[in-house]
């Protein structure tokens, strides 16, 4: 089993686990268009975070940081459909903000959560509070409605991954 995080830069193996994520998210967010789906998980603006095992993708986060602002987006996140409730998920996003804050230098994400994931964020640290300024992400994440936005602060120091 392993976490990787990958974008489209053109790697044979990395296209191939793109499009196994992209068809996870495609089944599992039924509700969002598979043409708005490639194109975010193909866009080089946008960094995924997978598990892998047995060279097969399980799950993953598709995400876009905003550097200069210093917080990311989470766009899509997914788990197949007989691995989900296992604790992939929780690691998944473990794995997800260690990269952000030590890589990218993120301090927050914020996501449209659907109804029925706000639970599995809550979980993840995640609030329907915003305390992130406005100024940080107004105009840099587009409105979304059929989702809740929520918040989360990823801590300075905390070793998210072992
Ligand atoms: N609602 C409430 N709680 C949940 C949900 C949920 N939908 N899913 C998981 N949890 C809870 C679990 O019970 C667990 O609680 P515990 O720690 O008290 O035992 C905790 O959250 C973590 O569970 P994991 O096993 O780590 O979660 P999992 O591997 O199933 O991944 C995920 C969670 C990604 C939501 C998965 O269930 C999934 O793919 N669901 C379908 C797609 C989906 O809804 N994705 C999110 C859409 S929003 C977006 O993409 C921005």
């Amino acid at each position: 089993l392993k976490f990787v995080c990958v974008s489209n830069d053109g790697t044979d193996e990395h296209m191939v686990w793109l499009i196994g994520l992209k068809n996870i998210f495609a089944r599992q967010l039924p509700n969002m268009p598979k043409e708005y789906i490639v194109r975010l998980v193909m866009d080089r603006n946008h960094k995924s975070v997978m598990v892998i095992r047995c060279n097969q993708v399980v799950g993953g986060i598709t995400y876009r940081p905003y550097v200069s602002q210093k917080f990311g987006e989470i766009a899509f996140c997914a788990i197949t459909a007989d691995e989900q409730v296992k604790g992939y998920g929780t690691r998944l996003m473990n794995h997800l903000k260690q990269h952000a804050r030590d890589v990218d230098g993120l301090t927050h994400f914020l996501t449209y959560a659907d109804n029925n994931a706000v639970g599995y964020f809550v979980k993840q640290g995640f609030t329907k509070e915003i305390y992130l300024e406005k100024e940080r992400w107004h105009g840099y994440i587009k409105d979304y409605d059929g989702g809740i936005l929520m918040e989360c602060k990823i801590d300075p120091k905390l070793p998210y991954t072992d």
